[in-house]
C-alpha cells in the first residue's frame, strides 16, 4: 500500500516528514529502514544534531556530526530536509544565553553561527526555522538574551543575516500553540508584520502542533488560523506534529480519538492552498521527547513502540 509521502504529494503536499532521533538510528535498524523509506516519509529534519548547543557549543568551534546523520541519511535515501534551528532560546550555549553582549558583538556572534552552520548547509535545506519561539504562551514576547540585547529588532536581524548565509533556502518562523489562535497567534501575526515592515525576508510559518487528543482544533479552525498567515504572503507548513494523551495507558477509543485529531490537522493543511506540508517530531512512541517532557503523557506519534501502525495512521492516510 502506498506510503504517507506518496499519499500526500498526491493530494497535493510537497511531503509528508519525521524528525530524526540521531541516538537511535545507528541502534535500530527497524526504526532506520521505516524512517528510510521515501514513499512514507519524504523528508526529514534533525530532532537535535544542528541546534546551537550541538553545533557551536564553545564560541567559534563548529562541529556537524550530529546534524549531518540526518542530511546524509535523507540524501541517501533521495528524501527532502528540513533545517533546525537558528535563534532559540533553549538549548542555547550558556556563552550565548548569560554573555554580556552590545548589539555589534551580538549580532556579530548570530552572523558568525549562522554562515558557519547555514553555510554547511547551503544548498540542501528546503527550509530554515530561522527564529523558533520568540513568542510566551500569554503573547507577550518571550524573554530572551536576543530579546533584552536587541527589542524586537532581533527579528529582522535574524532574518536578515539568515538570507545572505544562504540565499536559497525558505526562512520560517516556527512555534507552538498558535493553532488555538489566542493572544500567542496575534502576536506571532505580529511579529511577521514586524519583519515584513523592516524590509526583512521571510517566507514561511511553522506551526510545531504539539497538541493534545482531545483538545485539537477541528479542522476548519486549523485552516482559518493557518490562513492568518497565508493572508500575510506566506507558506505554513505543520513542522514538528504530535498529539500526546494526557494520559496513560490510552483506551481504544482514546486511540480513535487521536486519529480523528491528525485527520483534523493535516486536513486542515489540505484546505489551504498555501500549507504545504506536515512534518511529524518521530514517528514511533518508541522514541519521543514527550514523556521525557510532559510527565506522565504520551504515546503521542502514529507508530507504537513495538513499529506497527496505529489508528492515527489509517486517519491520515484516509484524509490524504
Ligand atoms: C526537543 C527534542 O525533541 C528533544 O529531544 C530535546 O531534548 C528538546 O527539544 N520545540 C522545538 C524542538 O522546536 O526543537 C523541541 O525538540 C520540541 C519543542
Amino acid at each position: 500500500s502506498a506510503g504517507l509521502n506518496d499519499l500526500a504529494v498526491r493530494a497535493g503536499l510537497k511531503y509528508f516528514g519525521t524528525a530524526l532521533r540521531e541516538s537511535a538510528i545507528n541502534s535500530d535498524s527497524a526504526y532506520a529502514a521505516i524512517l528510510s523509506d521515501k514513499s512514507e516519509f519524504g523528508q526529514l529534519v534533525p530532532e537535535n544534531g544542528q541546534k546551537w548547543d550541538a553545533t557551536e557549543a564553545t564560541q567559534g568551534q563548529f562541529t556537524y556530526s550530529s546534524g549531518d546523520i540526518t542530511a546524509n541519511t535523507a540524501k541517501k535515501n533521495g528524501q527532502g530536509l528540513r533545517c533546525h534551528t537558528m535563534v532559540w532560546y533553549s538549548q542555547l550555549p550558556n556563552w550565548v544565553s548569560s554573555g554580556t553582549w552590545t548589539k555589534d558583538s551580538l549580532t556579530k556572534v548570530i552572523q558568525t553561527h549562522m554562515n558557519n552552520v547555514m553555510g554547511h548547509y547551503k544548498g540542501q535545506c528546503y527550509a530554515w526555522d530561522v527564529v523558533n519561539e520568540a513568542v510566551a504562551d500569554d503573547g507577550n514576547w518571550r524573554d530572551n538574551v536576543f530579546l533584552k540585547t536587541f527589542g524586537t529588532d532581533y527579528l529582522p536581524l535574524s532574518f536578515n543575516l539568515a538570507k545572505a548565509a544562504d540565499p536559497d533556502t525558505k526562512l520560517y518562523y516556527n512555534d507552538y500553540n498558535l493553532e488555538y489562535n489566542g493572544a500567542k497567534t496575534d502576536r506571532a501575526v505580529e511579529l511577521v508584520k514586524i519583519v515584513q515592515a523592516a524590509g526583512a525576508p521571510i517566507d514561511g510559518v511553522g506551526f510545531q502542533g504539539h497538541l493534545i487528543v482531545g483538545s485539537t482544533p477541528g479542522r476548519s479552525s486549523i485552516a482559518t488560523v493557518l490562513k492568518r498567515f497565508t493572508a500575510l504572503g506566506l507558506e505554513v507548513a505543520f513542522t514538528e506534529l504530535d498529539i500526546r494523551h494526557s494520559s496513560l495507558p490510552a483506551s481504544s477509543s482514546a486511540l480513535v480519538t487521536q486519529g480523528n485529531d491528525y485527520a483534523n490537522v493535516v486536513g486542515g493543511c489540505l484546505d489551504v492552498a498555501g500549507c504545504i506540508g506536515v512534518t511529524i517530531w518521530s514517528f514511533t512512541d518508541k522514541y519521543s521527547w514527550i514523556p521525557e517532557t510532559f510527565s506522565g503523557q504520551g504515546d503521542a506519534l502514529i507508530y507504537d513502540k513495538n513499529l506497527g501502525k496505529k489508528p492515527a495512521w489509517t486517519s491520515i492516510s484516509s484524509v490524504l
